[in-house]
């Protein structure tokens, strides 16, 4: 039996390398397949989607990933025309949209709401975004990405820019490259630090330095990951507009970097990656979108079939 059939996925703190190794191997067998045995993977399977949030990228990308491993979807991303709108409780919901499906995907703006929806459903819950918590799927989405363009993650240098504080996607990923033996430079507002309390147990597995400016090392890095400064998260917009546009890549800043620095961000941009960079050899966010497709069809794959695929 695979490990992770029939299991949720809820955070990446839960796996170890052999295992996120896994399902890049899987993820580099389901990009290979022909497209018409890719089909026969999860023929009929039913995949649910509950979206508390907006979301294009992790939503589709699921939607796509099902439909390409011959399944299909149903789902709520609009909450507004749901019966959440009448007050039915987030319980309630997971429970009947595990009946009508064999896995179910949620978004929420609330951390463990994951790992509470997964208590509650009779099928397997993939966190798709907890609060300001954990974006597992991302993750494994960004270190699949990293691996395939470097070749490898180990001895990489990391920044990892923006907005530290708020970004689920950054606390995800400084997880998984816990298991990596990588150094990271964490470049932030002083404000949207990160939280030292979330990354305690990180702390102790790599090496990493914290600055406000992003010159300091941005020719030595290998990986340069970009979020955006996440607004909704802000308590207060005044606090918001200070921090807003505080790291701008452009064309000037990419010269500064290693002819072979790749830079990386989970999307949505706003300004923080000029669009003249997107052209260059060095992003790799709209291939690493792409990339996510296949590592959540191979998650999937390995989710509902217990010999794998
Ligand atoms: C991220 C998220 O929802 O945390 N989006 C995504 O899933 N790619 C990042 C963001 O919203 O900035």
């Amino acid at each position: 039996m695979n490990d992770f059939f029939n299991k949720d996925i809820i955070s990446i703190k839960d796996y170890t390398r052999d295992q996120l190794e896994n399902i890049f191997e899987y993820t580099d067998k389901m990009m290979a397949l022909d497209p018409i045995k890719r089909r026969e993977i999860c023929k009929g399977k039913t995949l649910s989607y509950l979206f508390y949030e907006p979301s294009t990228r992790t939503r589709l990308s699921f939607e796509s990933a099902i439909a390409s491993i011959g399944g299909n979807s149903l789902g709520i991303s609009d909450i507004s025309s749901s019966s959440t709108q009448k007050g039915e409780s987030l319980g309630d919901t997971v429970k009947i949209m595990s009946i009508y499906s064999d896995v179910l995907v949620l978004r929420h703006p609330l951390d463990g709401s994951s790992r509470f929806a997964s208590e509650i459903s009779s099928k397997p819950v993939i966190n798709a975004g907890s609060g300001t918590e954990e974006h597992p799927t991302q993750a494994i989405q960004d270190l699949f990405t990293i691996k395939k363009e470097k070749k490898k993650i180990d001895g990489l240098k990391i920044g990892i820019v923006g907005d530290l504080k708020y970004g689920r996607t950054v606390y995800s990923l400084l997880s998984g490259l816990g298991n990596y033996d990588v150094e990271v430079h964490l470049i932030s507002p002083e404000s949207l630090r990160i939280r030292s309390d979330s990354i305690y147990d990180i702390k102790k597995k790599i090496s990493f330095t914290e600055s406000t400016d992003i010159e300091e090392h941005i020719d030595d890095l290998d990986v340069v990951y970009v979020t955006r400064i996440q607004k909704e998260r802000f308590p207060d917009e005044e606090e918001y507009l200070k921090v807003k546009g505080s790291y701008i890549i452009g064309l000037d800043l990419l010269q500064k970097m290693k002819d072979d620095t790749i830079i990386l961000h989970p999307l949505p941009r706003l300004d923080e990656i000029a669009t003249d960079v997107d052209k260059t050899k060095n992003a790799k966010y709209f291939q690493q979108a792409e990339y996510g497709k296949y590592t959540r069809a191979a998650m999937l794959g390995l989710i509902l079939n217990e010999n794998g695929f």
